[in-house]
């Protein structure tokens, strides 16, 4: 989604600018721009399309040491140039960079084109830099004229909404003003040099010092430093922190996608999840981020998993694991519904906010809500540092390493693995014994290699390619722990190659959906060895008997394979963890149909890695 980058100090700003643009590519975005200030005032450039356009576009001798960019995901107004960032005020004296979203944008805008300000862009955004031009060049405006801290100050105050904003000052280039509520933004410090970014991964090259902003400050940027502020008033001390887990970058590592790399990380992923918290001796397992003590532990009344697209299905496999297992009431919930329903926080409960970004506004707009609630909310995330790991301050890493692809696949298994860890954790402090323990905690540590023995011969993969490259909509059944991996197949499907599906719980498969069957029509039946297996195989032969064309991913080894038309046989783990497993052939299909459809894998339309607003 959005990105910002923004530097001032001794360096040509324009490399810096470019640099950190690509950096923020893989958030997902439509068109680019920067911003700097030369010896004629401001330069503007921006372009619809990728970042390398936009650097095509920019003269190589534009010299400045002061500059914001933006990368932009359409909100309000089309994807055009004009829409693009940075905004300008009337004079094009002040430029403007913003994520998140201005909410009275109408009325403000209607205000200001009464006094005479005329709208370059349909955005919200350009609300906000006429209002800071107002509050900074105006003689009216004594207390804020000139000053460009005080300028924003005056302009945020009348504004609803999110933002993270960087603004840049023709008459002073020794400075940035950047301001943070809802969406983030790091400054970078180095020597004689400063950066903002909205991600730290675009201040990987320069620095690792660095001041996370909170929401309602202000900072104001110089070569020297930050000067940090309550955007209502006066300055506050900043812990400056050093960036620990740095991601490199962005690199297909000789693969031809990200994905498909990312895809064939898992085995590795898993064990760095798996390793150290697992404990097969004793049938237990550690997570030392989280801060319960086993007192806490059987207290806890209940469990609620919050989080959106493939995050929530993960929480839907952990919350059947935690009550299945822990015996703890245990129920997941999609966050971006959460805080507008005016949920009822039960202090006695855990709530679990699980994102691979650590930065989806929806997952973090319920962390608030929970905690204004007096609620427990920890974090299961995979960005170290990122907004919802800070401000759930306990928690999880998941440890996937970097997912730069949209299509999320091995955070949904590192997922899966935290959440099973921890329900491990809790099943042994409640009520399992030692001697299950170490069944599961053996299963549990054994997933990685056998994860590696599937990607290393996936089976009839493109043969199922071939049944739903053209199919006007594929149906995925599961039940149990299997039914939200049927919808993170579907879910996958549609994002990578805009294939029509719909997933469903295989027993409510004959309350409505079996209508849409007809002769040829595609079923992805997931059916691992559990005990709802069988009840999946009457479903599946409901499906069969109306003339669909049904493939089964099952365990190695069962001869289910035969009720159905196509058989992708995954190795066996225990029920509890199948979702490890049986996910696989879903997220090669997905990749595979992408490819010979030839969609824009790593970056589907219109989609977003981190969904920073509402
Ligand atoms: C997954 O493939 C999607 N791109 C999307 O559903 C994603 O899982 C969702 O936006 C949540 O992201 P998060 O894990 O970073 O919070």
């Amino acid at each position: 989604m959005c990105g910002i980058i923004a530097t001032v100090g001794r360096a040509s700003a324009v490399p810096v600018l470019l640099d950190g643009l690509k950096r923020l590519e893989y958030r997902g975005y439509d068109s680019a721009g920067l911003a700097i200030v030369t010896d004629q005032g401001l330069a503007l450039h921006r372009r619809v399309g990728r970042v390398r356009e936009l650097s095509s576009g920019v003269p190589a001798d534009l010299q400045s040491t002061v500059g914001i960019a933006h990368t932009r995901w359409a909100t309000h107004g089309k994807v055009t140039e004009a829409n693009a960032h940075p905004h300008l005020d009337g004079g094009s004296r002040i430029a403007l960079v913003h994520n998140g979203i201005i909410e009275n944008m109408g009325a403000l805008k209607a205000r200001l084109e009464a006094d005479g300000v005329v709208f370059r862009s349909e955005t919200d955004t350009e609300v906000l830099v006429h209002l800071v031009s107002r509050y900074y060049h105006s003689e009216d405006e004594a207390v804020t004229a000139g000053d460009p801290v005080a300028a924003v100050r005056a302009a945020l105050r009348a504004v609803r909404g999110t933002w993270g904003i960087a603004v840049l000052f023709a008459d002073r280039p020794d400075v940035l003003v950047a301001a943070r509520n809802g969406s983030p933004l790091v400054v970078g410090l180095a020597d004689g040099q400063s950066y903002l970014a909205s991600d730290p991964h675009a201040l990987v090259p320069y620095t690792r010092r660095v001041v996370f902003l909170e929401d309602g400050e202000m900072a104001l940027i110089d070569a020297n430093g930050v000067q940090t502020f309550q955007q209502d008033g006066g300055r506050i001390d900043s812990a400056v922190e050093t960036l620990e887990e740095v991601w490199g970058d962005e690199d297909a590592g000789g693969f031809p996608h990200l994905m498909l790399k990312e895809i064939h990380e898992q085995p590795e992923a898993l064990e760095r999840c798996l390793s150290g918290r697992v404990i097969p001796e004793t049938g237990t397992a550690h997570l030392g981020g989280m801060d319960l003590n086993p007192r806490d532990m059987a207290r806890l009344s209940r469990v609620s998993l919050l989080g959106c697209g493939t995050a929530y299905f993960a929480c839907q496999v952990g919350a059947r694991l935690i009550e299945d297992l822990a015996r703890v009431p245990a129920k997941a919930e999609i966050a971006s519904e959460f805080r507008h329903r005016n949920p009822v926080v039960d202090p006695e409960a855990l709530f679990l906010a699980v994102s691979q970004s650590g930065e989806t506004a929806d997952t973090l707009g319920a962390v608030r809500e929970i905690q204004l609630k007096g609620g427990n909310v920890v974090g299961v995330v995979n960005v170290v540092g990122s907004s919802i790991a800070r401000a759930c301050g306990r928690g999880v890493y998941i440890h996937s390493g970097p997912e730069m692809a949209v299509a999320s696949t091995k955070a949904f298994s590192n997922m899966v693995a935290a959440l099973s860890v921890f329900t491990l954790m809790l099943a042994r402090q409640r009520t399992l014994s030692a001697h299950q323990g170490v069944v599961y905690a053996e299963q549990l540590r054994a997933v990685p290699g056998l994860v590696k023995r599937y990607l290393a011969d996936p089976g009839p993969i493109d043969e199922l390619v071939k049944w739903v490259t053209d199919s006007r909509m594929v149906l995925f059944l599961g039940r149990g722990i299997s039914a939200p991996v049927a919808s993170e197949g579907a879910l996958k499907l549609m994002e990578v190659a805009y294939v029509p599906c719909i997933a469903y719980p295989a027993g409510e498969m004959k309350h409505g959906p079996i209508a849409l069957l007809e002769p040829g029509s595609p079923v992805i039946v997931v059916a691992p060895r559990d005990d709802v297996c069988d009840k999946t195989l009457s479903n599946l032969q409901e499906c069969r008997a109306r003339g669909a064309r049904v493939a089964v991913i099952h365990t190695e080894g069962d001869d289910i394979g035969e009720l159905a038309d196509l058989s992708i046989p995954v190795p066996a783990t225990g029920p509890f963890f199948s979702p490890l497993l049986t996910v696989l052939p879903l997220q090669l299909l997905a990749y595979r149909t992408g490819l010979v459809l030839g969609r824009d894998i790593d970056r589907p339309r219109n989609l977003a890695k981190s969904v920073t607003v509402e």
